[in-house]
């Protein structure tokens, strides 16, 4: 009790908070997201998340080795291809922006960078939806689970032999990592890891990501798909529990700041099972509007909230400031 006790003894000096400080971020586990389109020599700017671009592949391979050299783990990258359809193709093709684009990269980068690819079909469909629709009863439009699944591994394999380092599914369809690690498996590439988005929310804070992707619904919403945010913390629980059944070697949690209690309760319940969180679009425009406003410190802001990430237990964390992150710590 005070007097004895004083916790501020430990606060005065920097060397001495630096000594017993336990949360500590990591530059090699953080994952740039990046966004590939048809073309050369563009650098389109995202209006709502400044300071990102949709890339054509010259210009991301650019970008790729900038990761790089700053040590970052790895890039996801998202397509945003010439020609949608209602069943996405262009990620089903070999020849499909992300498949040529993984190609490119990975022929720049080679080990020194992963290249990981983000599955799912919203910015590949015409209607804006992550699978193929059906008319679920009368006048309702909805994704139908299994028939995705089938094109979830074609994609899937595209990915995998253009050079993928790891596939990264986020359609938030039932049964996806299983079909996808059978289909792996199936082709020869049993040595591939699943990072699975097995915890993700119907979250507003997607928002400026679906102008950066072009993949907004034309019509509807993705709450029969992905999760309700007022579910049951359990069910996150169970989201898990199935995909690492299935076969996911990483599981991730998305967003990140407005679910760190489920992060939390990830981390504890599956000790020792690589966790990731997506810090996502809304995360990031949100400060950095506030930054550019002059209402926040963005570097202060940022460092704050992905050590909160960290200490709420992913040890992966997605980050559009993972460029700027390297660069402040050096
Ligand atoms: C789906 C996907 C989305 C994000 C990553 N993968 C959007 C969605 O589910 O609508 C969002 C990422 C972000 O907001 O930064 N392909």
């Amino acid at each position: 009790m005070f007097p004895i006790q004083r916790l501020r003894r430990l606060r005065y000096e920097p060397r001495v908070r630096a000594l017993v400080r336990e949360t500590r971020l990591s530059v090699e586990r953080l994952i740039m997201p990046l966004f590939v389109r048809p073309g050369n020599n563009l650098r389109v700017p995202i209006n709502s998340m400044p300071g990102n671009f949709q890339l054509s592949i010259d210009e991301l391979v650019k970008e790729a080795v900038e990761c790089s050299r700053r040590g970052i783990g790895g890039i996801l990258l998202f397509g945003i291809p010439e020609t949608k359809d209602a069943v996405g193709s262009d990620a089903m093709s070999d020849n499909g922006i992300v498949a040529n684009a993984v190609r490119a990269v990975k022929d720049a980068v080679g080990d020194s960078l992963l290249v990981i690819t983000d599955v799912c079909f919203c910015e590949y469909t015409e209607h804006g939806h992550c699978g193929v629709l059906t008319e679920r009863r009368a006048g309702v439009w909805d994704v139908d689970n299994d028939p995705t699944l089938d094109n979830i591994v074609r994609q899937t394999l595209v990915h995998a032999r253009a050079g993928a380092d790891i596939v990264a599914p986020s359609g938030m369809m039932d049964g996806m990592i299983g079909a996808m690690r059978r289909g792996l498996d199936a082709d020869g590439f049993s040595y591939l890891p699943i990072m699975s988005y097995a915890v993700k929310y119907a979250s507003s804070f997607y928002g400026p990501f679906r102008e950066a992707a072009e993949s907004a619904p034309k019509s509807g919403n993705r709450r029969s798909y992905q999760m309700d945010p007022a579910a049951a913390a359990e069910q996150a629980l169970r989201e898990v529990a199935l995909d690492l059944e299935e076969g996911a070697d990483i599981v991730m949690v998305k967003p990140a700041l407005p679910y760190l209690d489920i992060i939390r309760q990830v981390s504890e319940n599956y000790a020792g099972v690589p966790l990731a969180a997506y810090n996502v679009s809304g995360e990031y425009s949100m400060l950095k509007a506030a930054a550019q406003n002059g209402w926040l410190d963005e570097k202060s802001a940022v460092i704050e909230s992905l050590t909160s990430i960290t200490r709420a237990g992913a040890g992966i964390i997605l980050t559009y400031w993972a460029k700027d992150i390297a660069d402040w710590m050096s």
